[in-house]
């Protein structure tokens, strides 16, 4: 199977969010972590997918259906797997991601620019990117205005894992303690944080944005019940 054949894996229905704002969560292959991808529509009814997953023809027809797919947000270089089929089926999408994953993505898909582009579309607030501070840009939080507030869309930098069943979500649940709530996990500690302190500072300031509703993060469920609390919680346990 080529790179950009259509793979679609196991997924749920989607789930509206909010008046410009979608999630679907669904299946990765051979992991018991499950990745979601959001979809945020602009003041223009132009769509961006921020973790774009292949969906069935269903979902496929919702997504199309909201509006014309215009900007394809890869949030980090391991966050790629259906880039390069995205960019296939709509060629004409623009492919953001941050800079610090460029190369990354770039081995999967041609990349237009970076989060240091702000706002998506000029004059246009309601969907916005910026880098994380103290993660070498690797990634960053696309925050998305809507008529119930703001949402912080966030990657790895953050997950909200249940506890499960199984080896691995004993051992990376339990034993790890990457599970039970949000966390910072032990791999985004390890490998994405190089510098704790400004890290930790941007999630704080994160939860200061007045109008915070929700933080959606790629792995877990959406937090909608006291985001800032839950953010500056998850700060001061870093
Ligand atoms: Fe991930």
């Amino acid at each position: 199977m080529a790179d950009d054949d259509w793979k679609v894996l196991p997924h749920d229905a989607p789930a509206q969010l909010a008046d410009n704002l979608w999630r679907v969560e669904g299946e990765l292959e051979g992991m018991s972590l499950r990745r979601c991808m959001v979809v945020a529509r602009l003041r223009s009814g132009a769509l961006a997918l921020h973790n774009a997953m292949a969906l069935d023809d269903a979902g496929m027809r919702w997504l199309l259906g909201l509006g014309r797919p215009a900007v394809m947000i890869v949030p980090n270089g391991w966050h790629r797997i259906d880039a390069a089929r995205y960019k296939a089926r709509f060629p004409e999408l623009r492919v953001v991601c941050p800079a610090g994953s460029r190369a990354r993505v770039e081995q999967r898909v041609a990349v237009d620019d970076t989060y240091a582009c702000g706002a998506l579309a000029p004059g246009d607030d309601s969907v916005t990117l910026r880098h994380l501070a103290g993660v070498k840009d690797v990634e960053g939080v696309m925050t998305v205005r809507s008529h119930d507030g703001l949402t912080h869309v966030l990657n790895d930098a953050m997950f909200n894992l249940a506890h499960g069943k199984g080896l691995f979500m004993f051992i990376y649940g339990r034993l790890m303690g990457n599970a039970g709530g949000p966390k910072i996990t032990s791999i985004t500690r390890w490998l994405m944080i190089k510098e704790r302190a400004a890290f930790r500072a941007d999630l704080e300031a994160l939860a200061d944005v007045p109008g915070l509703r929700r933080v959606i993060v790629a792995h877990g469920a959406v937090i909608d019940e006291d985001a800032p609390g839950v953010l500056r919680r998850v700060a001061a346990a870093l």
